[in-house]
């Protein structure tokens, strides 16, 4: 088993670590967040995740998994580094690399001669030499490892991954870090960095370019009169096409989706090459944002201005607290732009995301109380699954847009609403 340090201790980061603990590791998560730090320290985990509480809780106690605010200290007798940084957009849509690169620069002096350090964080295709040159030590292996966890079932990707891939010019310290925890029987990918790091995002472009069609497929079918589930269904019996991520919705959003379409977008245009057929897959996503606010706008009568509104759900999807890139408060806003007033529940939202005008209510029936509209934008079991005759009676109005396709629409006309989904004619 190995010495493993995991310097930033955010989503990735953690979820890194701990798994790696529950491997039977021994890992120090590393992070310069005191605050962060003295949470985990004290059993509070920073994300909410599925499973990773009772997986860092069973690793502290095995003594295999420890924090630490001083990075440095950190990769001390460390085998193998982790680098689990942030990488903001730019304005230009570029990836900002300082967080990487700065850390890279605190712990280089500290690292074991022979020490393999591994680039779990997205770095733009290319500019992983800046993570060698950060380093200072031409003793050490850099090695690309990207991360394909999604979030609300991260623990389960990182332990059972669909393959992994590792990118470096030492093939040896490659197999190692795969051997790490690539699971027996899992497909794994050895290449050059560049290779490895373009996988993650085009991985992620491609997904993200496939629910942008079938966003499309929706429009179509509310156009002819079709119903979106059907076809859909049909289509994903294609072993070719495969049923996973062929849901509609109302955009695809996340912390890594709308980051790294734009960064391969910017990357492609650095190299001279217009990524046409991406720049229109992310084009439309924003207007599918638009498209669930005009079904809204076009039940109003023409304009919400005034209008109180019931959402439900504020996270990009469900089982994450997460709200970077949420469709869901992008929808949120256009709606408070556009004059109404909305009352959001979230089971992870306690209180107005910062920047968005939105009440909150403690549970889902009190954010209908007197609403003339119920707006449903993420798939929270909780949600599927309420009461929707007590629904009917709080709302003033019988009206729900539905842009998850998530409630029983049967009922929800038994009941007398005007109902709107996506794709459904
Ligand atoms: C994604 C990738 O899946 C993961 O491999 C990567 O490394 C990180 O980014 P995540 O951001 O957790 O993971 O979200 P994901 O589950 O992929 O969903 C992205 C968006 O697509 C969400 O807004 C989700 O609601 C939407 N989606 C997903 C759909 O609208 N329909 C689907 O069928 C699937």
């Amino acid at each position: 088993m190995a010495r493993i340090a995991v310097v930033g201790s955010g989503y990735v980061g953690l979820t890194t670590g701990a798994c790696l603990a529950r491997l039977g590791h021994s890992v120090t998560c590393a992070d310069v967040d005191v605050d962060k730090v003295a949470r985990l320290r004290g059993g509070g985990l920073p994300v909410h995740e599925p499973d990773l509480d009772g997986i860092v809780a069973s690793a502290c106690a095995a003594g295999r998994l420890r924090f630490t605010d001083d990075p440095a200290a950190g990769v001390d007798g460390a085998e193998f580094v982790y680098l689990c940084l942030p990488t903001p957009r730019r304005a230009d849509g570029s990836d900002d690399l300082s967080s990487v690169t700065t850390a890279a620069r605190t712990i280089g002096p500290h690292l074991e001669p022979g020490a393999v350090v591994v680039t779990k964080s997205t770095v733009p295709v290319g500019p992983s030499h800046r993570v060698v040159e950060a380093l200072g030590r031409a003793d050490v292996a850099v090695v690309s490892n990207p991360e394909f966890l999604c979030e609300g079932a991260a623990v389960a990707d990182f332990l059972r991954p669909d393959r992994v891939v590792v990118g470096s010019t030492d093939r040896s310290a490659a197999r190692r870090v795969a051997a790490l925890h690539a699971p027996d029987g899992v497909p794994v990918v050895l290449t050059d960095p560049v290779s490895a790091e373009t996988t993650k995002y085009v991985s992620n472009a491609f997904l993200a370019t496939r629910l942008s069609f079938c966003n499309g497929i929706a429009a179509l079918c509310e156009a002819v009169g079709d119903d979106v589930d059907d076809v859909l269904c049909g289509m994903g019996h294609d072993r070719r096409i495969g049923h996973d991520f062929l849901r509609p919705g109302p955009g695809w959003g996340g912390s890594c989706f709308p980051k790294e379409t734009d960064a391969l977008l910017a990357i492609a245009a650095d190299h001279g090459f217009d990524f046409r057929l991406l720049r229109h897959a992310v084009e439309a996503n924003r207007e599918q944002f638009d498209r669930v606010v005009d079904k809204v706008t076009a039940l109003a009568g023409g304009s919400v201005a005034g209008v109180r509104i019931a959402a439900w759900g504020l996270t990009f999807k469900a089982d994450t607290d997460d709200l970077r890139g949420s469709p869901a408060t992008e929808i949120v806003r256009r709606l408070a732009d556009a004059g109404a007033t909305v009352c959001a529940y979230d089971p992870t939202v306690r209180r107005p995301p910062r920047g968005l005008d939105v009440e909150i209510a403690d549970d889902p029936y009190a954010a209908c109380e007197g609403a003339r509209f119920l707006v449903v934008l993420t798939e929270w079991d909780e949600l599927r699954d309420a009461d929707l005759g007590k629904v009917a009676e709080l709302l003033a109005a019988r009206n729900v847009v539905d842009a998850r396709n998530l409630l029983d629409r049967d009922e929800l006309r038994r009941l007398g609403f005007t109902y709107r989904g996506i794709g459904r004619s």
